[in-house]
Formats: C-alpha cells, structure tokens, sequence
C-alpha cells in the first residue's frame, strides 16, 4: 500500500508543479514579449509611458506601461507572484519525495560517493541555500550592470554547481539538482526583490511621494535573468527521463552548459524580434543549434555504447566495446540464460508483482518477468542496461559487466 502511495503523491504533486509552472513561465514570456513590443503613443509624453495594442479571445486590449509609476493608482491591482511560489513549493516537496525521500533509487549513487539519505539531503537543501546566496551577491556586485557580464558569470556559476554536483550524486540526482538551483534563483528574484520592490514603489506612491526608479531597474534586471533561465530549467526538469543526458557522470557539466547558454539564446532571439521583427537575430538559432548539437555528441561520447559508435576506446568500466556496436530492433523472446539473468537483476522490481520494497507496480510499466516480456523491451533495455547503466537504479542488484555483455550479445544477435 506504501508505495501506492508514494506513486499518487509523486503523479498530484507532478501535477501542480507543471500547471504552476507553466502559469509562471507563460507570464514571464507574456510580459517580456509586452515590455518589448510597447511603442510610444502620443497621448503619452516621451519617457513616461509607452503602449501595446493584442488582440486576444475575441476582444481587443490596450495595454499601458508607465515607466517608474502612474499619477494615481488603481487599488485593484493584480500581483503576479503566487505562480512562482506555488511552483517553488511544489517543485520543493516533489524534490523531497521523489529524491530525499526515495534517495536509494534516484539519488545515491554509491558508485558515486556512498552518503546515507540524511547526508544526501542535506548536502542537496545546503546546495540550493548557498547557491541563492551566491547568485544574489553576484546579481548586486558590480558585474550586475552588464547583462552580458551577468550572464557569463551565471553560466559559469550552474557550471560549476553541476560539476559538484556531478561529484556527489546520481547523474539525474545531479541533473535535477542543478535545475532546482537554478529555480531556486528565479523564484528567489521574485519573493526576495521584485515583489518587495514592488511594494515599496507602491507604498511611496500612495503616500504621494515621487519611488526610487532604481528600485524597478532592479526589478526589471531579475525578470529579464528569469525569463532567460526559463527554458534551461525546462530541460533540467525533464532531463531525468532521458539517461543519455546523465550516462557519464564527466560530461555532465558541460552537457549542462551547452544546454543552458543554448536555451538563453533562445529566449534572447524572441526577446529581440518582439522589439522589432526585421533586427530578428537570427545568428542566435545557429549558435543554439551548434550548442545542442555539442551536447549531443558529448552525450554520445559519455555512454558506454556511444563511445563504440564514435570508435573512441570504451571507458575503464562497461562492457566489451565489440558487443555494443551493433543497433537494431529487438522483439524476439531471448535465450534461457538471458531470460534467467534478468529474473535475477530486474524482474524483482519489473513485475506484475514486484517484490522490491518500495516498489509497487512494474515501474513505468515495463515489465520483464516473461521471456516475451523481455523480447518486447529489447530497445529499452539496450538504452537502459548496454548504451547507459541506468539500469538497475544506482546498480542497487549488482549486475556485473560480464552480465552487461551477455545482455549486449543477445541484443546483437536478436538485430542479426
Ligand atoms: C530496484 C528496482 C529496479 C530494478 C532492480 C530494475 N529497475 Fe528498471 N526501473 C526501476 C524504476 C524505479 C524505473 C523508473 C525510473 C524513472 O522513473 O525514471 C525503471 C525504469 C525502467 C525502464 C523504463 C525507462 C524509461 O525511462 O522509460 C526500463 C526499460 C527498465 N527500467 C529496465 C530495467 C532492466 C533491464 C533492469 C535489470 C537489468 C532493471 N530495469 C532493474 C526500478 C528497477
């Protein structure tokens, strides 16, 4: 019944997570798009104002900046703020029920360094505290009043964070850790300075009194680091579905890196056409591209499997590079040894019934406890077992490297 329970917390805070999220992320990207196709209108006087026209949901939206703050202010004023705490939270306890508290699984990769949970915990809450400390130092310093300098800098400091990270954890332990680093900043920027800016400016305005613009520099400086964090913490979130991205604990960084800097450039090419269409960056999708694609082949290069189809000699553990180097579907039922050495390393979690503690269904539904089972998940098992060893979680049943190669064989023979 335990793990039932653990499943259905996991999928309704999955659940809330996301749908915050994506209500956060799409304010952010609705309001840099509107801050940047704002245009002077006459009945504005230059630099107090500009305005936006949308059309949207059959009605049609004027939309007004006043830049620093209006004459009079409307008391009904909506805060853009819950969606970025809502998401934190969430995104904090479904870190703590999925990592912390089933750490053996997703966490702790003895392999890696042998910490009990409390250790992986606290290493992993620690982490995220000093980071924001970290960042916001960087953010006030000097450094701050370039966004470029604050960008390189930024990417330096997720970098490194997932180079420790990288040290001490699983790969998706590292992956995760190093994206709720990195919303731990946003939703920090948020609760920490733009809110209570905000606040202030509000205050001074209801006293009549003329706010502080450095308060809103400030702010706008956070938004724009945010909305430039969005889609690199997107693909960190779901980064732990794809074990290609976490099959060598070295090229985690870097992997990390590329897919960062690629995702901001992104997200700086929309900030700089909805400003205005024809200075289009368009530079900007080569740069990602050739980021993702680096990503790519490093990723390759990292697993096991990879390295036999780039011809690079395999790492120190693993198995025998000949057996890997083939690709091809599976579907046929394996010979009785193979069918007897997965029993032995899979099917006590990948059944009908599972008798792994913890474990309650056949986890992700892929069940192997039949020889056409098995058959049936050839591919799956050659991305989980052969090309990566993310499979058994953490090596939590000991399969050897011989047994890794007898599994490769079989894959090798079953596409011949
Ligand atoms: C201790 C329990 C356990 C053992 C042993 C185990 N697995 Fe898994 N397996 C899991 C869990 C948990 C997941 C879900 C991982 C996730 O959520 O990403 C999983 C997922 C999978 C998936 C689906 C991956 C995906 O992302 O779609 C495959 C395939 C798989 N395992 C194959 C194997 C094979 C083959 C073995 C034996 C060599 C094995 N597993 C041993 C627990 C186990």
């Amino acid at each position: 019944m335990e793990s039932f329970v653990w499943e259905w917390g996991s999928l309704l805070l999955r659940w809330l997570h996301i749908v915050a999220a994506m209500a956060w992320i799409g304010s952010s990207f609705f309001f840099m798009h509107l801050d940047a196709s704002l245009k002077r209108t006459p009945d504005i006087p230059a630099g107090a104002g500009a305005a936006a026209w949308q059309v949207h949901g059959g009605g049609f939206y004027e939309m007004r900046k006043y830049f620093v703050a209006p004459e009079h202010l409307s008391p009904d004023l909506t805060w853009h703020k819950w969606q970025a705490y809502t998401t934190w939270l969430s995104g904090f306890v479904l870190l703590a029920w999925i990592y912390y508290a089933q750490s053996q699984l997703y966490l702790v990769d003895p392999a890696v360094m042998d910490l009990s949970a409390p250790a992986a915990a606290a290493l992993g809450i620690g982490a995220l505290a000093l980071g924001w400390l970290v960042y916001d130092r960087i953010c006030r310093s000097r450094l701050g009043a370039s966004e470029t300098g604050l960008a390189a800098v930024g990417l330096l400091v997720i970098t490194l964070a997932a180079f420790g990270f990288s040290q001490v954890f699983s790969g998706r332990g590292a992956l995760i850790h190093t994206g709720a680093l990195m919303a731990t900043w946003m939703a920090g920027n948020v609760f920490f300075i733009i809110i209570p800016n905000q606040r202030k400016v509000v205050a001074a305005l209801l006293k009549g009194e003329r706010p502080d613009p450095s308060l809103g520099q400030q702010a706008k400086q956070r938004s724009a680091q945010n909305n430039y964090l969005t889609l690199p913490v997107v693909l960190m979130m779901i980064a732990n579905h794809y074990p290609i991205l976490f099959a060598s604990q070295a090229t985690i960084p870097l992997i990390v890196a590329l897919v960062t800097a690629s995702g901001a450039v992104i997200r700086y090419f929309y900030n700089v056409r909805h400003a205005d269409h024809a200075r289009s960056p368009w530079w900007a999708w080569a740069a990602a591209s050739a980021g993702l694609a680096a990503a790519f082949v490093l990723a390759v290069a990292g697993s096991a499997g990879g390295r036999s189809v780039l011809g690079l000699p395999p790492q120190a553990e693993g198995p025998p590079a000949a057996a890997l180097a083939s690709a091809g579907p599976g579907g046929a039922a394996p010979p009785d040894h193979v069918v007897e050495l997965v029993a032995g390393r899979c099917a006590m979690c990948h059944a009908a019934e599972p008798v792994w503690d913890g474990i309650g269904v056949a986890p992700k539904g892929v069940r192997l406890d039949t020889a056409e089972a098995i058959g049936r998940q050839a591919e799956a098992i050659r991305r989980q077992v052969v090309l990566t060893h993310n499979m058994p979680p953490n090596n939590v049943t000991e399969m050897t490297d011989e047994e890794r190669g007898v599994i490769a064989a079989w894959l090798a023979d079953a596409a011949r």
